[in-house]
């Protein structure tokens, strides 16, 4: 069972335990993951600040910190043992590798699926992943209220430097707002979450897409 947005007290983490669950939890920075390691995490997801979607931060308000991937894996392995596991930004064998080398023992991808047929993301989100109108991506409270990554559209644009970290507020706020967006088919005004790496993501079977990584892994697939 994983956690993120914050760490369960030490009380349920053990309930789990005990009902055979394996807890693992979110961390984005090395304080996050001493203290999921202190209430008793079997393992923990360690998300560096490319990642698409939300930031798993535990505290809401809290500015995400920009510390690369292998830098806060490495920061994270000093202050605890729990197996590692990391997110953000991988879309291909080296950022695997590297990862691996810099102390996880295995990888978690997100915007690499996201144009698969699997992928629960519209077909609005999906054209707009492909498209020369949108360039970049950023990190913003616009849509929800917590800091999240996504394409720059309009109304990331228009709501950036106004929406406080308040969630879930500004995400029941913008709701009617974005459901507009969708049923006038506008990608201007929906979240297009993605990480940095949206633009390695292809139109492929999740299977194969992962399928493809192991083999650039040169490692065989377990049974
Ligand atoms: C469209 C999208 C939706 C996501 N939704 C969630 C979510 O509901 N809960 C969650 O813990 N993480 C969510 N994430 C973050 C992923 O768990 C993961 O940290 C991230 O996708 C890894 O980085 P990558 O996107 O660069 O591969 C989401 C990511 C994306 C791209």
């Amino acid at each position: 069972m994983s956690f993120t947005f914050g760490c369960p007290d030490r009380t349920t983490i053990e309930q789990l335990q005990r009902a055979r669950s394996c807890v693992v939890v979110s961390v984005t920075d090395a304080a996050e993951a001493t203290l999921s390691d202190a209430r008793g995490a079997d393992a923990l997801c360690v998300q560096g600040p490319l990642a698409g979607g939300h930031r798993a931060t535990h505290q809401v308000a809290q500015e995400p910190r920009a510390t690369g991937l292998e830098v806060l894996l490495r920061d994270v392995r000093d202050v605890c043992d729990l197996p590692l596991v990391a997110a953000g930004g991988i879309t291909r064998r080296e950022h695997i590798v590297a990862a691996m080398e810099a102390g996880a023992k295995a990888v978690q991808i997100g915007t690499v699926l996201l144009r698969s047929p699997e992928s629960g993301a519209s077909p609005l989100h999906k054209d707009a992943l492909a498209s020369d109108r949108f360039s970049e991506t950023m990190v913003t409270c616009a849509f929800s209220g917590r800091f999240a990554r996504g394409l720059v559209n309009r109304f990331m644009r228009d709501y950036h430097d106004v929406a406080p970290a308040a969630y879930p507020e500004v995400n029941q706020l913008t709701r009617p707002l974005r459901a507009a967006g969708a049923a006038a088919g506008d990608p201007d005004g929906i979240a297009l979450w993605a990480g940095t790496g949206y633009r390695n993501a292809p139109v492929a079977a999740a299977a194969e897409i992962i399928t493809t990584l192991w083999g650039e892994m040169q490692v065989k697939c377990p049974n």
